[in-house]
């Protein structure tokens, strides 16, 4: 790795899901084998590692990141979105019993189980935070990376489907103690979080996958986001990766640049699967979206790999 210089992949929302058929598995090895090929020198992973807070797809995914040789802090970094802490619903019956299901879930014993599962990738941190490892910051050739958790405690008025996001203040305070003492030794900031930054457009299509995102995307706001952002702009952090709406999206707000993956896995077409890709050299930071078609099995050709330079495609929407 030359010095200050930084390759990272993107990737987030996996679900990864073994009680359905569909279980995502396939997809999140191919993604993982494809980004092998590449010269990448860390993964980044931003929540809804598994999709219904199983403790056995946790395993599968620890697992396989250990095959992929990932489990290590400066390979590796992972924040934790709704679905790691508190599942989903499974099918229309269950939308109805999943507030009750919320309410019964021990939100710090499973952000503990997480934590463990990735247990590695918090190791030789600059800092990490007594109160739950969230917000925890890495120093990677220069580059600092900060992971903050923007999973919501369960509320019966405020958060009933569990997947709205929150800084917490005790998050907000350490955040900025960090990017006050790293900002000036940080080549480049990049921040990791679950939830988004922007107003997504609902979905068309009465499929249950359908209704159910059309349902979060009204349930899963982050508060305070305008206070998150100032705080950002103040210490003119470079970059933040995120994942939690299922689409591709690249916008910018206050001068932040943002990065949406959450169409790793599950975005609009069901074979395509999306990694952002995060070039630093020095101050400059590339970035780029790849698309690549999933295939079951034997080699995937080159060709199939759809590779363009991101477009300010997204429309921008408004400043929360
Ligand atoms: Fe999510």
């Amino acid at each position: 790795m030359k010095h200050n210089n930084l390759n990272i992949a993107h990737i987030s929302d996996l679900h990864l899901n073994s009680f359905y058929s569909e279980s995502n598995y396939e997809k999140i090895e191919f993604i993982l084998n494809f980004i092998r090929k590449k010269n990448v020198d860390h993964l980044v992973v931003t929540g809804d590692i598994v999709d219904n807070a199983s403790s056995l797809d946790l395993q599968s995914i620890r697992e396989l990141f250990e095959k992929y040789n990932l489990l290590d802090s400066t390979k590796l970094s992972v924040v934790a979105g709704n679905h790691d802490i508190f599942g989903s619903a499974q099918t229309a019956e269950d939308l109805l019993q999943f507030p009750d299901r919320c309410s019964k879930t021990d939100y710090d014993a499973k952000l503990s189980e997480f934590i463990l599962t990735f247990r590695e990738t918090f190791d030789d941190c600059i800092y990490t935070s007594k109160n739950g490892f969230f917000p925890y910051a890495k120093m990677i050739n220069n580059n600092l990376i900060i992971g903050l958790n923007s999973v919501a405690r369960f509320s019966v008025i405020k958060n009933p489907f569990a997947s709205n996001g929150e800084i917490n203040g005790e998050q907000l305070s350490e955040l900025h103690s960090i990017l006050k003492d790293y900002r000036n030794e940080a080549k480049n900031i990049i921040l990791l979080v679950h939830h988004h930054f922007y107003k997504p457009k609902n979905r068309k299509g009465l499929t249950f996958s359908g209704l159910w995102q059309n349902v979060e995307k009204r349930t899963m706001k982050l508060r305070k986001k305008k206070r998150i952002i100032n705080l950002l702009n103040k210490f003119q952090v470079d970059l933040v990766l995120h994942g939690h709406v299922h689409e591709e999206a690249d916008y910018e707000k206050r001068n932040i640049h943002f990065l949406n993956a959450g169409a790793s896995i599950k975005g609009l077409k069901g074979k395509q699967l999306l990694i952002n890709f995060i070039e630093i050299s020095g101050k400059q930071i590339n970035t780029s979206t790849h698309k690549i078609k999933f295939e079951k099995s034997g080699d995937r050709r080159d060709d199939n790999e759809n590779h363009y330079k991101h477009e300010k495609e997204f429309e921008e929407s408004e400043i929360f």
